[in-house]
């Protein structure tokens, strides 16, 4: 399975978050870095998206971190039923999502 902004889109907060915060500073990694590392790990393939090049090595050097259960259940929990993307918005003409 493939995933969409994986690492919040546009200005995705989620890598302001405290629990990714504090998950880096303890893996000397960054916060794109654990998200990306947490998907990863949950057999998700994120297609993770930069303009910056000196970010391309940062957002693939991810499948070497080592998150334990209790690091992947503290991130799974900041789940907030948010919906990001709502195909309907983007046509009527779209007869899956009706
Ligand atoms: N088919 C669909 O329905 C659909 C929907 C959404 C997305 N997608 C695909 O998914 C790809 C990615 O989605 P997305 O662009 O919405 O979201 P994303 O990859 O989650 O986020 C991209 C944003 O994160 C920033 N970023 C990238 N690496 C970073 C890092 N290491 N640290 C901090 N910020 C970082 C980028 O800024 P910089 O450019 O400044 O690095 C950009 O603002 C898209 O290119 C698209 O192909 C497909």
């Amino acid at each position: 399975m493939e995933g969409y902004s994986t690492i919040g889109g546009e200005g995705g907060s989620v890598l302001d978050d405290p629990v990714i915060n504090k998950l880096a500073k303890a893996k000397g990694r960054s916060p794109a870095q654990v998200v990306l590392a947490w998907h990863v790990k949950r057999g998700t393939i994120p297609l993770v998206k930069t303009s910056r090049v000196e970010r391309l090595p940062e957002n693939i050097n991810v499948c070497d971190i080592k998150l334990s259960e209790k690091e992947m259940a503290s991130i799974d929990a900041l789940h907030r039923g948010l919906r990001i993307f709502n195909p309907i918005n983007w046509s009527s003409k779209l007869p899956y999502f009706q």
